[in-house]
């Protein structure tokens, strides 16, 4: 039986944070293990575009993450791993569902109103976003998108651009689903009614944070009045954001996890939370340092995955096309 496709995809802006990981790149790792799915992961170069950037540092932030895509576990014999901007099947698709999707319908959206209001000027790209992650999504037939929930938006964007288009146009599409780890909205440590955000640096832990680094700041991550430690999103948020990384980082489920620190400190827990972390990352820091050096084999890679991407991504947009009465 043909398996089911599952499409998800990462901006090169920067290291990637324990949100990143715990919301989508170890669940990626897991799916792509379960042997249940056709897996397509890939570098969103295009999408970290429409955010302030400097063009010498790009190419490197884009090899550093095809770095951590291995170092975390993403297999290039297992899964495709590719470069988003080696695959022109993308843009082309996305300017098609720009002229179907309403101005209004992407104003709505959380990310533009959060990052417009930020941004110095507002460029166009910013707000075009999520049609070329519609596109990024359906050149696939993909079933299924394992994000974190702040994608979740996007996602459904794409269902309705989806309904659109095959209304307008005749059926082409389906409808993905999207997957949500356990953690999919881990909190930032210093304010945790807000999510953890590469925009505000010192409420991430980084993957490649040394294990003091992350002893650091996991001691200095703000936690909540009184002295119980349990599992209570809504009164606990801080405490609750570490159990939520610890039980994830361990594997162990809450039930256990709050057992284990019942009767016990706030000190004590973070210690643990710490001490896990550093252990967890330990071989993902090892295995990422030996890729960093081979830059030629990183992008060798990225363009032997683009290219196997790139044949799925061609027939879906020469059918669209066809469909919308462009091709011949
Ligand atoms: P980005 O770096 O914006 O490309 O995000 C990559 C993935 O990480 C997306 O699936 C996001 O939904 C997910 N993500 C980003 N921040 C968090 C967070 N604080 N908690 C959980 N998932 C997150
Ligand atoms: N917008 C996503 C993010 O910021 C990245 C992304 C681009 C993506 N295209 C996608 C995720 C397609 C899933 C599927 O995290």
């Amino acid at each position: 039986m043909k398996r089911q496709v599952l499409v998800s995809g990462i901006q090169p802006s920067g290291k990637l944070h324990i949100g990143n990981y715990l919301g989508a790149l170890k669940n990626f790792v897991e799916l792509q293990n379960s042997g249940k799915y056709d897996c397509f992961f890939f570098i969103a170069d295009l999408h970290s575009i429409t955010e302030s950037f400097d063009p010498k540092k790009k190419q490197k932030q884009i090899l550093e993450l095809a770095a951590d895509f291995l170092a975390a576990g993403l297999n290039p014999k297992k899964s495709t791993l590719f470069l988003q901007s080696l695959v022109p099947a993308h843009t082309e698709l996305a300017w098609i569902f720009n002229t179907i999707t309403p101005m209004g319908e992407l104003e709505r959206m959380t990310q533009y109103k959060d990052k417009s209001a930020k941004a110095e000027i507002v460029n166009a790209g910013l707000f075009t976003y999520p049609t070329l992650m519609a596109a990024d999504i359906l050149l696939y037939n993909t079933a299924a998108v394992p994000v974190g929930d702040d994608q979740l938006q996007h996602l459904e964007l794409a269902r309705t651009i989806v309904r659109k288009f095959n209304g307008r146009f005749g059926r082409i599409f389906t409808e993905p689903k999207g997957i949500l780890t356990h953690t999919p909205r881990v909190m930032s440590l210093r304010d945790s009614s807000r999510k953890m955000s590469k925009s505000d640096p010192a409420s991430c832990l980084f993957l490649d944070d040394s294990p003091e680094e992350i002893h650091d700041k996991v001691k200095r991550a703000v936690t909540d009045s009184g002295s119980e430690i349990k599992y209570d999103p809504k009164e606990k948020p801080g405490v609750s954001n570490l159990l939520g990384i610890y039980s994830a980082v361990t594997g162990r489920p809450m039930r256990d996890v709050e057992k284990e620190f019942a009767g016990n400190t706030y000190s004590h827990l973070k210690e643990r939370v710490a001490f896990a972390l550093a252990e967890h990352f330990r071989e993902y820091r090892n295995k990422k340092a030996g890729l960093m050096v081979k830059s030629a084999a990183l992008k060798s890679l990225l363009v032997s995955g683009s290219k196997k991407a790139s044949k799925v991504a061609e027939k879906t947009l020469f059918a669209a096309k066809k469909k919308v009465g462009l091709s011949p």
